[in-house]
């Protein structure tokens, strides 16, 4: 008789193995899967939620590690946020312009969209004095593509490498307003930029090569900003001063969350599974465009709009998939996504080519190098370029050591890729998928019915 899969965890000083011993025949996945919070939304609830005059609620808030480092540097600044869950978190703001200089340097773990977005908030806070870091992978990421901007409208930033590197230390200052042209299509400049607009006297407009998620846009509006945006020119301009109000925000579940299982039902013989409740925000929904491209089975169901944002329940049953090219103005829609497109092209007949992705080597890890490196571990055929990869699908995984690099994405995608790799496979340092994905392991034995 067939074993079953199995899937285990094994802590050794607080990092975690995750082993997942492949069945000798495929296991369907199979039911209904509920996903966790968008981290993009969460983020972004937060902190409009403290910086805005009386209460937000926000419903479905994302539990992962990255929106409680921004919780608790909000907190640090005078903010009011209640116990952090699922169903309601209560954030008393305290109005634009408000924030209290905090006692001790703010850590923003390993979030990104933490620092970046924050930023903004602090260098246009007046007479204030804030030290920001974060983790060893935050400490080497980028900084200077939000601080140059910032740097235009006035603002007072020092950090290593000519202040392009946390730790950052920031002088808040009345700025003044810029009209800036991003050279990459970025939400976390975007949005940095615009949220120091809103303190800022004037307008403040930001350029962007082609759109980027625009989160910030909608939820600025919701909260009562005066905002407007020119799709030809993919600009938007924030009137500065503005007062902000609480509002109820429902996240909807990440479509990035969403795309493990999108390809994990894709690639695993016989599965069938409805991912309920998915954001399928325009701006995020190129994962549903190129597994369309590798001819995948997918259908959105009741679509529906919850505050401000659209939303679908996904299902998705296995088919075999085909490679595809991925490039150009698709690639900032499913930036996040391509580690788990990775996966799905190694089980695709023919050639998959990514390119324009070189963002994907600034990310919480070298994405590029991390994907092409393990997924070549468990035998797969993966050719490094600058900007992505070339794939050659059809190759037969088996299973053996792998790692995260601390990096949730790449701990869930090889977790997925598992699925499929004959014997055990070892992912060390799975326990990073608690940034996006707390309830990651337990979805997974739920979904191969270990649970
Ligand atoms: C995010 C924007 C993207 C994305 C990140 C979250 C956001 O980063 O990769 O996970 O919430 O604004 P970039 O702005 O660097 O593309």
């Amino acid at each position: 008789m067939a074993t079953p899969t199995a899937i285990a965890l094994k802590i050794i000083d607080e990092r975690h193995d995750l082993i997942i011993q492949k069945s000798s025949i495929h296991q369907p996945l199979q039911g209904r899967i509920c996903i966790p919070g968008d981290k993009s939304i969460s983020h972004r609830s937060l902190m409009l939620g403290a910086l805005a005059e009386g209460e937000t609620v926000i419903r479905g808030l994302l539990l992962g590690e990255d929106p409680r480092s921004t919780a608790s540097c909000f907190r640090a600044m005078g903010a009011e946020i209640s116990d952090l869950n699922i169903d309601e978190v209560r954030v008393k703001g305290i109005g634009l312009g408000n924030l209290q200089e905090p006692l001790d340097v703010l850590n923003v773990g390993n979030s990104g969209t933490t620092i970046r977005l924050m930023l903004g908030v602090l260098a246009s806070h007046p007479g204030r004095f804030f030290a920001v870091t974060g983790d060893r992978s935050i400490r080497s990421r980028p900084m200077s593509r939000v601080v140059k901007p910032l740097q235009q409208m006035g603002a007072q930033i020092w950090g290593r490498q000519e202040n392009s590197l946390a730790p950052l230390a920031v002088w808040g200052q009345a700025l003044k307003p810029i009209h800036y042209h991003s050279p990459i299509a970025s939400a976390q400049v975007k949005s940095c930029i615009l949220l120091a607009g809103l303190m800022t006297d004037g307008k403040t407009t930001v350029t962007e090569p082609t759109l980027s998620r625009d989160h910030s846009e909608r939820m600025l509006r919701s909260f009562g900003a005066e905002l407007s945006v020119d799709p030809e020119t993919h600009s938007v301009t924030v009137v500065g001063q503005a007062r902000l109000k609480g509002q109820t925000v429902i996240v909807p579940g990440d479509i990035s969350s969403a795309a493990f299982w999108l390809v994990a039902g894709s690639i695993v013989p016989g599965s069938e599974l409805t991912i309920a409740n998915v954001g399928v925000n325009p701006t995020r929904t190129g994962v549903l465009e190129a597994l369309a491209q590798m001819g995948a089975d997918i259908t959105l169901e009741n679509q529906r709009e919850v505050a401000g944002e659209p939303v679908a329940d996904l299902r998705v049953r296995h088919t075999q998939l085909k490679g595809c090219t991925i490039a150009g103005d698709l690639i900032p829609r499913l930036i996040d996504e391509i580690p788990i497109l990775a996966v799905a092209a190694t089980f695709a007949t023919g050639i998959t080519v990514i390119r324009d992705a070189e963002e994907l080597r600034v990310k919480e890890s070298d994405r590029i190098s991390a994907m092409a490196t393990q997924l070549n571990l468990l035998g797969a055929s993966v050719t490094e370029l600058p900007d992505g990869m070339e794939i050659t699908g059809g190759k037969a995984l088996t299973g053996t050591e792998v790692d995260s690099f601390t990096d949730h994405r790449i701990a869930m995608s090889l977790a997925i890729a598992a699925l499929n790799a004959q014997g055990t496979t070892t992912i060390h340092r799975a326990e990073a998928a608690a940034i996006s994905y707390p309830d990651f392991t337990e979805t997974l034995q739920r979904a191969i019915g270990e649970r």
